[in-house]
This record gives structure tokens, C-alpha cells and sequence, in this order.
């Protein structure tokens, strides 16, 4: 008799471990709950659905070849959004791609679109494209639903559909994509990326024009190079990974004041243009900032730059001071010519051998020893290239002979640039030791920052930020507008200033060499030397090199006095 209420007792502590084991493993943490539960604002011009208006300006300008090749997206003006018209629409079916890189936000440009669609007619649909591009091309899609909204609304990343780097760039995919949005009838499509699937959208929305569906862009790429000067500040990401990154430095920053005893190198994801190590370095006070841009303004060599790091470890060995922090922007070897020249022609001829040669005996089926000897022997490989070559680090030789994307760009998140000017910063200080000039003692450490910062959480701007470029994309479609990218103006003022826009894509496209070919692309925008934010870095970067005025700024806040922090490179721009 005594026995049952035992086992009863032993069966419910059973019952409450369990209970509590699959809490302690569940996969959602109360944090993503709460985040979730984040409503995101809108502008007041999108608050009761907005209409599109042509804005009062010259129009912009647009390069020959692009009028030539999109002669219906290069007659688009620039539209402002402003508040009115009927909240009230016709039900459209929309479809959406994410692609490239993923970028913090990119849930809350679905939850924009669908939200605003939806209150335009509950009848609308989304379909969201599965896999980027070539979900569109091969019409693999699912239907974006409440639930799946609610359960992604401020979460990173992009797994809601996933994403890639196909480029819609021969006659065939682009009329398999046209079949996709027939079949579909989609009255509209939105194109979220950075350049390249900005480009996309622009050929699509030339070549879909016929079947009736209108494509709208949206800037997303954390590397911050998706800039319109006066239309454009940002795109959406950046801020959300350079606080990521910020917080890794200040931690460094940190740890290297406490324990005395390393440099830390640092790599920052960012392909091409610095803005991410600028926005870094603004947040975290390092004592060595390389910002590409300035370093091909100046010509500087690869053994230049060395000097350049390695003056600083020497002076502050001077002080008894064997540690610091350096940023390293991912892109930097675009910036020095010597190397860059070598880029371009080891690609033009990887472009070319590759045109010629079958998938199994394409450029990277062959060993290392036959590509170098297939790059000497080239017409357009001189004597001269295979001297500087040779004069580099291995690990830089084996760098520029990596894989291009699909693209044709040069993938510089694949090359251990930090590494390689740690060696050689080392080699140099090592003969500084042997004349005497260095008593220091050089101890290093090496990290990269870059997949980690792109999958982080939106930061509540981006949250807001990706949002309100959602909901525009709907009224520009809602309106009939096509071949335009998604903007929002003034985002370093409050979200009730915000001005939503409709850039046109035709003049933002320029000439570039890809695949060894000039092709019609976006213009990405570098750092600019006359900035505000960079001539702040300029006039500071002397004293954060000497002492040590380091900033902590921690993890990502969404309450408390940081959580509506943005962009300081923003905020300093904006003050001119
Ligand atoms: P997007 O321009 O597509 O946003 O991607 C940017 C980026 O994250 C770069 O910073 C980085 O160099 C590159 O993507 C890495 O590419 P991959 O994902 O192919 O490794």
C-alpha cells in the first residue's frame, strides 16, 4: 500500500527532470522569443500604405551602353513615397529572392513585404524563391505564410529560403525565369542583394516587362559598399555585422591591455571597400587601422604596408608596450596596385582558359605547378609579373591563384591576409632586432571576422531599417514601378524622419571588368578620403596608435541606453 504513492512521487520527479532536460536543449532560447516578439516601426509615409510620386529632379544620369540595354529601365525617375492613397489595393502576388552573402535583416525585408501585401489585400500572395537565383530559374519556391513570418521577424540570417550567387546571365536562364513568374503570374518580384543581384534585377525587370511582372531591388550586403551618394547611405547588414565585430575587437582590446603580451591581427570580412573596418575601428580604438582606400590613394607596396604596422609594434616596444590590436580590412589586397594588377591578369586568365576547357579539366582541375606555368606563359604575363610574384610569402603566391566566384571576383575571404602580413611583419622585425632598432618582443595571434558577423542577430536599426525597405518595395511595386531599388533617406535621424524612396537602378550601373569581359553592373561605392567619418579616424588614429584608448562596446543591446545605437560613420557623415 505504502509503495504506490512512492513510485507516484518518483514517477513525477522523472517526469519534471525530463521536463526541464528538454528546456536546458531546446533549439529556440527565450532570447530568440523575445526578439521575435519585436514589432518593428514604420515611417510615417508607409503608416497608412503611401503612394509613389515622381521626385522633383533632374533626372540622373545614365551611361550609353545601359541605355542601350535596358531602354525601358533607363527611362525611370526617381519616385519619394509619401503618405496617402488608399491602404486598400488590389491583391498582387509577389515574389521575393534573397541573395549573395546573407546580411542581418533579411527576415524583416520578407516581414515588410508581406505585411505591407497583406494590408494592401489579405488575398495577396508571396512566394519566396528557395536557394537565390537559382531558385527563380529552376521555379523551386514555397509560399510565405503568417506563421513562418512571425517565427523569422528579427532573426539573422537568411535560412528562411537560403540564398546564393547564381548570376541570371545568358539568354537561357533568363527566359527560364520569365517562364518561372509566367507560370506564377507574379505581378511583381523583389530582388534582395548587393551589386551583383542589384544588377539582376535590373536585367529582369527589362526582360519581364512583357509578362507583366515588375521587379524591384534592395540593398543588402554587411560589406556597406551599396551606397548612392545623396540617395543612399547604407544598405541593410552593415551595422548589424560591424557591431558584431566590434564587440570580438573590444574584447581583444580587453584582453591585450590585461595580459600584456600579444598582438592581435585581425581580418574584416568586407570583399572590396573598407567601411567595415572604418565603422570598426570608430567603435573599438585600435591602435592599428589599414583602410584599402587610402593605401592605393597613397601607392603603397604590400612591404610598404608592413613597414607601416611594424613602425607602430617598434614604437610602442619603445614604451614597454608589446601588445596591441590591428584591423585589417579583408579587401585590402585589391588596394595595392602590385598585387592588384596580378589579380586581374591571373583572372583574365583563369576567364579564358575556362572559356575553352570542359568542367572536368577547367583551371583549378590542373596542379599548382601547370596553373603557374599556364599564367607564365601567357601573352599578357610579363616578365616583370612573375618577379613580383615570386618575390611574395608562398601563402600570397597560393592566395592570387585561388578560385573566382561565379562572378569572376576574386574571393578575398578565401586568403589569410592577416596571416600572411603577420610574417611578414615578423621577418621584418626580426632584421630590426638584428641591427638593433627593435627590443621588443613580438607574440601574435591571428583571427578572421566574417561568417560569424554576418549570421549575427539584426540590430534593432537594421531590424527597423530592413523593414521599412520591405514595405517600400511593396508600394514601388503596388504603384507599377519596376526596375528601381528599394531606399530609405535620413536614416541617421529618428524613424519618424524617414524618407522612402525609389532609386532608379539604369544610373547607378557602370562598366567593370568581370571574367576578363566589361560587363554592366552596379557601382559599388569605396570609403570615401574626404569623409567626415574617415578625417575623424585621420585625426585620432595618432593617439590610439600611442596610448592605449581602448573602447569596450560589448554585445549587441536591444534595451537599455545603446539599443537604438547606429552606424557612427552614419552619424559623424550626416554631421558633415
Ligand atoms: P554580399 O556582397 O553578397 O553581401 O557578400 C559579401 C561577403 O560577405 C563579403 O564580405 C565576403 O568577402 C564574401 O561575401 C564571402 O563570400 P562567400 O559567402 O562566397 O564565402
Amino acid at each position: 500500500m505504502e509503495k504506490e504513492p512512492k513510485m507516484e512521487g518518483t514517477l513525477r520527479a522523472g517526469m519534471a527532470a525530463s521536463r526541464q532536460i528538454e528546456e536546458l536543449l531546446a533549439a529556440e532560447t527565450g532570447f530568440q522569443k523575445e526578439r521575435r516578439a519585436y514589432q518593428p516601426g514604420r515611417c510615417p509615409a508607409l503608416a497608412g500604405g503611401g503612394i509613389t510620386r515622381p521626385l522633383d529632379r533632374d533626372s540622373l544620369e545614365v551611361l550609353k551602353v545601359a541605355r542601350e540595354q535596358l531602354p525601358f529601365v533607363s527611362q525611370n525617375r526617381l519616385l519619394e513615397i509619401i503618405p496617402g492613397g488608399s491602404p486598400r489595393r488590389e491583391p498582387l502576388r509577389l515574389g521575393i529572392v534573397l541573395s549573395g552573402g546573407p546580411a542581418p535583416g533579411g527576415h524583416n525585408v520578407i516581414a515588410g513585404v508581406f505585411e505591407a501585401a497583406k494590408a494592401g489585400h489579405p488575398d495577396s500572395l508571396i512566394v519566396g524563391f528557395l536557394a537565390g537565383p537559382k531558385g527563380i530559374i529552376g521555379n523551386r519556391h514555397l509560399e510565405v505564410t503568417g506563421e513562418m513570418v512571425a517565427l523569422y521577424k528579427n532573426s539573422g540570417g537568411f535560412h528562411m529560403l537560403g540564398t546564393g550567387r547564381d548570376k541570371i546571365d545568358t539568354p537561357e536562364k533568363m527566359e527560364q525565369c520569365r517562364q518561372t513568374c509566367a507560370a506564377l503570374k507574379l505581378n511583381g518580384l523583389v530582388v534582395v542583394g548587393g551589386d551583383d543581384s542589384n544588377t539582376n534585377a535590373a536585367f529582369l525587370a527589362e526582360n519581364l516587362r512583357e509578362i507583366g511582372t515588375r521587379v524591384v531591388g534592395i540593398p543588402k550586403t554587411i560589406d556597406g559598399d551599396l551606397q548612392v551618394p545623396g540617395l543612399l547611405q547604407l544598405p541593410f547588414g552593415y551595422h548589424s555585422a560591424c557591431t558584431a565585430f566590434a564587440t570580438e575587437i573590444g574584447n581583444l582590446n580587453s584582453d591585450c591591455k590585461s595580459d600584456l603580451k600579444y598582438w592581435h591581427f585581425n581580418r574584416l570580412m568586407g570583399r572590396s571597400a573598407s567601411h567595415i573596418a572604418l565603422e570598426v575601428a570608430l567603435q573599438t580604438h585600435p591602435n592599428v587601422i589599414l583602410i584599402g582606400e587610402e593605401i592605393e590613394e597613397n601607392d603603397l607596396t604590400i612591404h610598404q604596408v608592413v613597414r607601416l604596422i611594424a613602425d607602430t609594434v617598434v614604437e610602442r616596444a619603445g614604451e614597454g608596450k608589446n601588445y596591441g590590436t590591428i584591423l585589417i580590412p579583408e579587401g585590402i589586397l585589391e588596394f595595392i596596385h602590385e598585387i592588384n594588377i596580378l589579380i586581374i591578369k591571373i583572372s583574365f586568365i583563369i576567364a579564358a582558359y575556362n572559356r575553352e576547357a570542359s568542367e572536368d579539366e577547367s583551371f583549378h582541375q590542373l596542379s599548382y605547378e601547370d596553373q603557374v606555368q599556364l599564367i607564365d606563359n601567357h601573352d599578357i604575363w610579363r616578365d616583370y609579373d612573375s618577379r613580383v610574384f615570386l618575390g611574395f610569402p608562398f601563402l600570397l603566391q597560393r592566395g592570387l591563384m585561388l578560385p573566382r566566384d561565379g562572378h569572376g571576383n576574386f574571393q578575398f575571404a578565401m586568403v589569410n591576409t592577416e596571416r600572411i602580413l603577420l610574417e611578414m611583419v615578423a621577418t621584418y622585425l626580426r632584421k630590426q632586432k638584428a641591427k638593433g632598432i627593435y627590443k621588443g618582443n613580438f607574440r601574435t595571434q591571428n583571427h578572421y571576422y566574417g561568417y560569424d558577423g554576418r549570421g549575427t542577430f539584426p540590430t534593432k536599426f537594421d531590424c527597423d531599417y530592413a523593414y521599412n525597405l520591405g514595405q517600400t518595395a511593396y508600394v514601388l511595386l503596388a504603384d507599377g514601378a519596376s526596375g528601381y531599388m528599394a531606399g530609405i533617406q535620413d536614416l541617421h535621424r529618428r524613424l519618424a524622419d524617414w524618407r522612402p524612396i525609389g532609386i532608379p537602378l539604369a544610373p547607378l550601373m557602370h562598366l567593370e571588368e568581370r571574367k576578363g569581359r566589361l560587363e554592366l553592373v552596379i557601382a559599388k561605392q569605396n570609403v570615401d578620403l574626404e569623409s567626415p567619418a574617415f578625417l575623424a579616424l585621420v585625426r585620432e588614429r595618432e593617439k590610439w596608435a600611442r596610448e592605449d584608448h581602448y573602447r569596450f562596446p560589448g554585445p549587441m543591446q536591444f534595451s537599455g541606453p545603446c539599443a537604438d545605437n547606429k552606424p557612427i560613420s552614419l552619424l559623424l557623415n550626416a554631421l558633415g
